[in-house]
């Protein structure tokens, strides 16, 4: 006599879920903005944890994806190659990489890298053990931008130039309170996009000369303070040598005007 082990209602609830996404599944249908297709290499597939995630991230989402072998066409694929590095396990770094702009793909994407994400992927367990990790810390990953001006030409430069307002370097003091300190303003996410174009950035259009870049000041409106004049060359300095100032340690978020 074979006895049965009762299935729990949850688990039964889950499989007719299952069996229904299935039969509900033609084939070909036309990829919309709620479901995409993505490549999952085998090995990556029999370590079990794409049937762990992905049901996650759909039932969150609403997006259906459709596990298809790599080399078919899919809006999103798993691979070692190519993309961004996701997790670590079953053997490889694991990338994803998105063919196209499909909506649905993108969210996977952010999802996928999201804390919530990240912590559906290393909540997967095998016999007690989570067999997958995240890859050390994604922000390697970025390429950082190069400066390749002269950082120290840059920091001769900021001290004469800009010391007048801004203190530069804090050891050096300097600087007039009201006007956001370097280290402050190195705090900024887009630091370098400000620094590269301060002088189109008020107040600095009154008073600032980049030769061959700004118009000059008009007759009638001779600046009111003393002006400055930066080159490009000295701009490219400045950016290098801001590159390597440590950002201030702020409390709380940077608020500019
Ligand atoms: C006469 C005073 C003065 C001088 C000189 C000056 N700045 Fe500023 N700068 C300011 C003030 C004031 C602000 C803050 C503006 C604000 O809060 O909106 C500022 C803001 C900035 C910002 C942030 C701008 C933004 O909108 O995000 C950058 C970057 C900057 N300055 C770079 C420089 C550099 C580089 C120099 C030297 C080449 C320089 N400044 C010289 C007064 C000055």
């Amino acid at each position: 006599m074979v006895s049965r082990a009762p299935i729990s209602g949850c688990l039964r609830a889950a499989l007719v879920l299952v069996l229904a996404l299935l039969l509900l599944w033609p084939e070909g249908l036309r990829a919309d903005d709620r479901r995409f297709r993505l490549a999952v290499p085998g090995p990556l597939a029999e370590s079990g944890l794409p049937e762990y995630i992905l049901p996650r991230f759909s039932l969150k989402t609403g997006v259906r994806i459709e596990v298809v072998a790599p080399g078919t066409a899919a809006e999103a694929a798993f691979g070692t190659d190519e993309g961004r590095k996701v997790f670590v396990g079953a053997g490889a770094t694991w990338r994803l990489r998105r063919g196209g702009d499909h909506p649905g793909a993108a969210r996977f994407a952010e999802w996928l890298t999201s804390e919530i994400g990240q912590r559906t992927v290393t909540s997967f367990e095998v016999d007690g053990t989570a067999p997958f990790s995240l890859p050390e810390v994604a922000a390697v990953e970025e390429e950082a931008p190069e400066y390749d001006g002269d950082a120290e030409r840059g920091a001769r430069v900021a001290q004469a130039k800009c010391g007048r307002c801004h203190v530069v370097d804090p050891e050096r003091g300097g600087g007039i309170a009201s006007t956001p300190s370097f280290p402050v303003l190195r705090t900024l996410s887009d630091w370098d996009v400000r620094f590269q174009s301060f002088y189109a950035l008020n107040p600095h259009p009154a008073f600032t000369q980049v030769p061959g870049v700004t118009e000059a000041f008009a007759r009638h409106l001779p600046p009111a303070i003393v002006p400055i004049e930066v080159s490009p060359g000295e701009i490219e300095a400045i950016l290098a040598y801001v590159a390597g100032i440590a950002p201030a340690d702020l409390g709380a978020p940077l608020q500019l005007q």
